[in-house]
């Protein structure tokens, strides 16, 4: 009788065993997929990119960080002297940032396409920022139609600081309504979902 009762009990604790663990299982795995987080961080100065990574953030759930000038340039300055250390891959000065990346496991980073290139404040964050280890996407908006030196340009930036860059993308912004732009914006967001 002692025999049976045991293997009575044997026999219920291996059926829970089969039916809890896939759920525990499940559970464990869906607890390591939603601890994957994302930054969007971008620079932007007219507010089209920041249109942009506001959009692609709120679509993929993600936080978001501003990079912003030390001291906002005027235009003249910006076409002029900001072109120029675009162009040359150069740094602006920009305020202190507070946000640790630790926290995140891939970070967009997005700015303006200023002659031909990203706009320099984004370089000065990549040479701060603790890439090493990170998935990171590079994206970039510009009035024509050219984006690929800024990409190319900022995904080696991204490299030189151990990053890894998974992806790419572009919102052409010339001739283009608010709301065109939110749309191509979503259209990117999709396959980061
Ligand atoms: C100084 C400056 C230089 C620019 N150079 C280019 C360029 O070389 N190619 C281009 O397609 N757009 C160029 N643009 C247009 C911007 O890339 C475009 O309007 C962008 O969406 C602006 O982003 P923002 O509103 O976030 O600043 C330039 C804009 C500025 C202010």
């Amino acid at each position: 009788m002692k025999k049976i009762l045991t293997q009575v009990v044997l026999l219920l604790l291996l059926a829970g065993t089969m039916v809890y663990a896939p759920q525990l299982l499940n559970g464990a795995v869906k607890k390591e997929i939603n601890k994957m987080k994302t930054l969007v961080v971008y620079y932007s100065y007219t507010g089209n990119t920041e249109l942009v990574a506001k959009t692609v953030a709120s679509e993929i759930s993600a936080d978001v960080l501003k990079v912003e000038d030390a001291e906002k340039p005027g235009k003249l300055k910006v076409y002029f002297s900001g072109s120029f250390a675009a162009k040359r891959g150069r740094s602006w000065p920009i305020k202190t940032i507070n946000v640790l990346l630790k926290d995140y496991d891939r970070i967009f980073i997005g700015a303006p396409v200023w002659a031909g290139k990203a706009a320099p404040e984004i370089n000065a964050y990549i040479e701060q920022a603790e890439l090493k280890g990170k998935a990171v996407v590079v994206f970039v908006t510009m009035g024509g139609s050219k984006s690929d030196e800024a990409i190319q340009s900022l995904t080696a930036k991204v490299e030189a600081r151990e990053g890894k860059v998974v992806s790419s993308f572009s919102v052409k912004t010339g001739g283009t309504k608010k709301d065109e732009i939110v749309t191509k914006a979503k259209e990117a967001a999709r396959q980061y979902k």
